[in-house]
């Protein structure tokens, strides 16, 4: 990989009391790189997502971003969670404020814009993942796939150095994963840095460099999706994949 590494993960380890949930983790993403996480469930996928922008906390190792260890605490954090988006399964929008003021109201209070400014820019992302038409509308008033559009957006606000995406397609009715995974594509050409935990295997195929295979807390693979999918190595791997493939 010839490319600066961004996001670095050496050694890590994690624990929920007795349960080793991320064993000697070590995982480097290089700027603009796209780097897909598939694996059972259970096999730390989310943790280490959630680690990355210190939602949760390591027991060991070190994880930095751009070179810098992850702070812990105060407004250092505040900072490394706008630098890292995050996308959920779940949306989490506000519910009672609408598809403008959703993307903008991070933008005011932890980027410090003018309102004007961020909504300015609300509308140009907007426009990016095609729901400008959508913005005075409340989220309630949208189907899955557009509110998973608009989540995007809010975290594009902050003009993030990489996203983070956990499962942002589980919960969408099959006729919506396109749209969202559209989005995703575009900023990956985009040149996003970007980890994408998804079962969604065309996905990985067309926009991942590498695929990161996990099982039970540990990094089974980490290889081009070509190479992983045509010739996955371990067992794990290959019972997995037959799996996922056959339904
Ligand atoms: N907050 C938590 N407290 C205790 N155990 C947890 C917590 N979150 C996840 N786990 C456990 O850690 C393991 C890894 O979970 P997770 O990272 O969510 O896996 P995945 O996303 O791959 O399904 C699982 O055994 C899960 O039950
Ligand atoms: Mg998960």
């Amino acid at each position: 990989m010839a490319a600066d590494p961004l996001i670095e993960l050496r050694n890590v380890n994690k624990y929920y009391g007795q349960l080793h949930v991320l064993r000697d983790i070590d995982l480097t993403v290089g700027k603009g790189e796209v780097v897909v996480v598939i694996g059972p469930s259970g096999s730390g996928k989310s943790t280490l997502c959630r680690t990355v922008n210190r939602l949760e906390t390591i027991e060991s190792g070190t994880i930095t971003l751009d070179g810098q260890p992850l702070p812990a605490e105060g407004r250092a954090l505040a900072r490394l969670r706008a630098e890292v988006g995050m996308v959920f399964q779940s949306f989490n929008l506000f519910a009672h404020k609408t598809v403008l003021q959703n993307v903008s109201l991070a933008q005011v209070k932890v980027r410090r814009r003018k309102r004007d400014e961020a909504d300015r820019r609300s509308r140009e992302l907007l426009d990016r993942v095609g729901l400008l038409n959508q913005a005075g509308k409340y989220p309630a008033q949208l189907s899955g796939g557009q509110q998973q559009r608009v989540a995007i957006a809010r975290a594009l606000a902050m003009e993030p150095k990489a996203m983070l995406f956990d499962e942002p397609t589980s919960a969408l009715d099959p006729e919506m994963i396109n749209e969202v995974l559209e989005v995703m594509r575009q900023l990956a050409r985009d040149g996003m840095t970007m980890i994408v935990v998804t079962h969604e295997m065309g996905f990985a195929r067309a926009s991942a460099n590498r695929v990161v295979f996990m099982a039970d807390g540990r990094i089974v693979e980490d290889r081009s999706p070509e190479a992983f999918f045509t010739n996955p190595r371990s067992d794990r791997a290959k019972d997995f994949l037959s799996k996922i493939l056959k339904h």
